[in-house]
């Protein structure tokens, strides 16, 4: 696997790769849903093709009060886990090669970005789509591959791709659980252990709607959006009482818009906090159960790094 960290390395590699090439950005700290990126990458670039991993604790993402001088930075370990996942090239630049001092310029979409985590973390999305496109224009991938656990991220990116016309197809990957179903990130580990018991509340409240709206049946004019928030609401508060809900919505999948009525079309997302910790999640209403997991069972195990 190569390495590098500077803007003139990374081009100097990037021209001898063989394509295509797939890239993953990350910011470290990866974990058994990063390893599925990578595996997918893989996959999708080919046998012939090449994957590039970026590892970037992106500083214009975090707000002012938010984690950034706290978030892990296991680099030894990250290493070890992209040499072990067949990446052909890991580029993890420090803060002054990604920004100039006086840099000045900010890529800002400014729709589908605005509400759910884009109310409560004003300018994250900023931070996302500028560190995304410099990516973009570092690596120059054929394709890229995001999480689905970061729903509204991945929808803003591809809004980005096609107003920017970049040329790269975008691929999305389904959400890695824990056992309990909690859904994988490099912030569970701030959770203390009656924290980590109450966090896959979040999980269970969605699940739990969804399959009220796909069980019961619906009134002639649908499921109404205020009872199935309500239901994920009171399962909350009833196994994650600690948890302060920063937000739970139905909005419709591709506008992000929020919905008075489910269809299939709708999408239920939350974040929740558990003392300084936040936890996000989502579910498609349309999505079925997994046959080897039932809706309100865990989900396959996979390893963690
Ligand atoms: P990070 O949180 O490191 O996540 C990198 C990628 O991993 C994202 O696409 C995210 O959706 C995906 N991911 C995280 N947890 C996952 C899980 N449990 N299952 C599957 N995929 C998962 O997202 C970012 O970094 C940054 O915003 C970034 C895009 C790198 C820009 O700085």
């Amino acid at each position: 696997m190569l390495t590098c960290s500077t803007v003139d390395d990374l081009r100097d590699h990037r021209r001898r790769l063989p394509g295509p090439v797939a890239l993953v950005p990350t910011m470290g700290a990866l974990h058994a849903g990063h390893l599925a990126l990578i595996d997918a990458a893989r996959r999708h670039a080919g046998p012939a093709g090449s994957v590039v991993v970026s590892l970037f604790v992106n500083p214009t993402q975090f707000g002012p009060n938010e984690d950034l001088s706290r978030y892990p930075r296991p680099f030894d370990q990250d290493l070890a886990a992209c040499r072990k996942a067949g990446v052909d090239l890991l580029f993890a630049p420090a803060t002054e090669t990604i920004y100039a001092p006086d840099h000045s310029t900010t890529v800002r979409e400014t729709g589908l970005s605005r509400g759910l985590c884009g109310a409560s973390r004003p300018g994250h999305f900023d931070g996302v789509c500028t560190i995304v496109l410099k990516l973009f224009n570092l690596v120059q991938p054929d394709l890229v591959v995001f999480g689905h656990k970061d729903y509204q991220q991945l929808a803003v990116i591809r809004r980005l791709v096609r107003d920017l016309n970049v040329p790269v197809e975008v691929l999305g990957i389904d959400t890695v659980r824990e056992p309990d179903g909690l859904a994988l990130s490099s912030r569970n580990a701030y959770l203390d252990p009656g924290q980590r018991r109450q966090a896959p509340a979040l999980r269970r409240a969605l699940v739990a709607a969804r399959d009220r709206f796909l069980t019961q049946p619906a009134p002639p004019c649908g499921h109404a959006a205020a009872g199935l928030l309500q239901l994920a609401t009171d399962l909350i508060r009833r196994h994650a009482p600690d948890a302060a809900i920063e937000y739970l919505e139905l909005v419709d999948r591709d506008t992000l818009q929020p919905q008075t009525r489910a269809d299939r079309s709708s999408v239920l997302l939350g974040a929740i906090r558990l003392g300084q910790t936040r936890l996000i999640d989502n579910l498609e209403l349309a999505a079925t159960a997994d046959p080897a997991a039932p809706a309100n069972l865990p989900s396959p195990v996979h390893e963690a790094v």
